[in-house]
C-alpha cells in the first residue's frame, strides 16, 4: 500500500514495482475513513503510536496494490526497505523507504507481513467497493491508461508525467469486457473509420487498464488541460506536432496511443460517473 505521504510519488513507486518483475493484478486509490484505516491496523490497537498511525492513514489518498511474483511477500519488503525510513537510509538506501518515507511513522509504503495477512489485506481492499470511496466528479476528467501501455510497464513513468499538473483524485486497475468497451468508446463510433473504431474496442479490452480521475492544480480546466497533455489522438502524428505529450511518448500509433482521454468538456464528469460508478 502506498501510503498517505507518498500517494503524490505513485508513478514512481508503480515504475518500481514493475521494474522489480511484479505484476499488478489490482490496484486502487481511495480516502480511508478514522474507522476503517482503525479496522485496516487493528492488530496494532492498544499500541503507542496506534492513534497518530490511524490519523495518519486516513489523513490522505493511498493506493492499494495486489503484487504478484514468486516470494512476493519477502520480494515487496525488501523492496520497501526498513519500516523505520531513517534506517532504510542507512541500511537499504535504494528503498522505497529510505527514498520517499520520513521517519517510523510516515514511512511511504506498508507491506503484508505473512500470507494470511496478505489475503486478508487484499480482502479489505478488493471486496469491498465502497470502502474509502474517493471520486470527486466536479472539474475533473478522465484519464485511461490503455492495456499494450500497461502491459508495456509503462503505466508508472506515464503517471509520473500526469502527477507533475494534476491531482490523482481516483485511481482503479479494472477490465473492459466487449460490451462495456463498446459502450465506453461509443462517441467515436460515428467520428472514427468503421475498421479503426473495431480496433479501438479491441485494444481497449486486450487487457488490464488503469483508470484515473484528475483535476489540474493550476486551476485550469482540468479536460482542456490533459487533452493538452495527451496530444493528438494520433502518436506518430503526435511525435512531430507535440514531441512532449503522452501520446508521442508513450505511444505506438492511432489505436495504441497510450491514454484515452475525455474530448469533450461536458464529459468529464459523465466519463468518471461510467467508470468509477457504473462500471467499477
Ligand atoms: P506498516 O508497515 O504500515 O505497519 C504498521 C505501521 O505502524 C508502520 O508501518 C508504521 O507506519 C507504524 N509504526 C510502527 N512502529 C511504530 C513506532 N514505533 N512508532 C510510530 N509508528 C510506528
Amino acid at each position: 500500500m502506498v501510503k498517505p505521504d507518498a500517494f503524490p510519488h505513485l508513478g514512481k513507486i508503480l515504475n518500481a514495482i514493475y521494474e522489480s518483475g511484479f505484476r499488478v493484478n489490482n490496484m486502487r486509490a481511495c480516502h480511508l475513513s478514522l474507522q476503517e484505516a482503525e479496522e485496516f491496523y487493528a492488530v496494532h490497537a492498544g499500541k503507542p503510536f496506534y492513534e497518530k498511525l490511524t490519523k495518519f492513514m486516513s489523513s490522505g489518498r493511498i493506493c492499494a496494490l495486489e503484487l504478484v511474483a514468486p516470494g512476493a511477500i519477502t520480494k515487496w519488503r525488501s523492496l520497501i526497505g526498513p519500516t523505520d525510513s531513517n534506517k532504510a537510509r542507512t541500511e537499504a538506501p535504494n528503498s522505497i523507504r529510505a527514498h520517499f518515507g520520513t521517519d517510523g511513522s510516515f514511512n511511504a509504503v506498508h507491506g503484508s507481513d505473512a500470507p494470511d495477512t496478505a489475503a486478508a489485506e487484499i480482502s479489505f481492499f478488493f471486496s469491498n467497493p465502497s470502502l474509502g470511496k474517493c471520486d470527486v466528479s466536479r472539474g475533473t476528467t478522465l484519464g485511461v491508461i490503455k492495456p499494450h501501455a500497461v502491459g508495456d510497464g509503462v503505466a508508472g513513468l506515464i503517471l509520473d508525467v500526469i502527477s507533475e499538473r494534476f491531482e490523482v483524485t481516483a485511481l482503479r486497475q479494472l477490465a473492459f469486457d466487449r460490451a462495456s468497451g463498446s459502450e465506453f468508446l461509443e462517441v467515436y463510433k460515428g467520428v472514427l473509420a468503421m475498421g479503426e473504431f473495431a480496433a479501438s474496442v479491441d485494444e481497449i479490452i486486450a487487457g488490464p487498464c488503469i483508470a484515473v480521475e484528475l483535476r489540474s492544480k493550476d486551476n485550469s480546466d482540468s479536460v482542456e488541460s490533459f487533452r493538452q497533455l495527451c496530444g493528438p489522438m494520433d502518436s506518430e502524428l503526435a511525435r512531430v506536432l507535440r514531441p512532449a505529450s503522452l501520446r508521442a511518448k508513450f505511444g505506438l500509433n492511432k489505436i495504441r496511443n497510450a491514454i484515452h482521454c475525455t474530448d469533450l468538456p461536458e464529459d468529464g464528469g459523465l466519463e468518471v460517473e461510467y467508470v468509477f460508478s457504473i462500471l467499477v
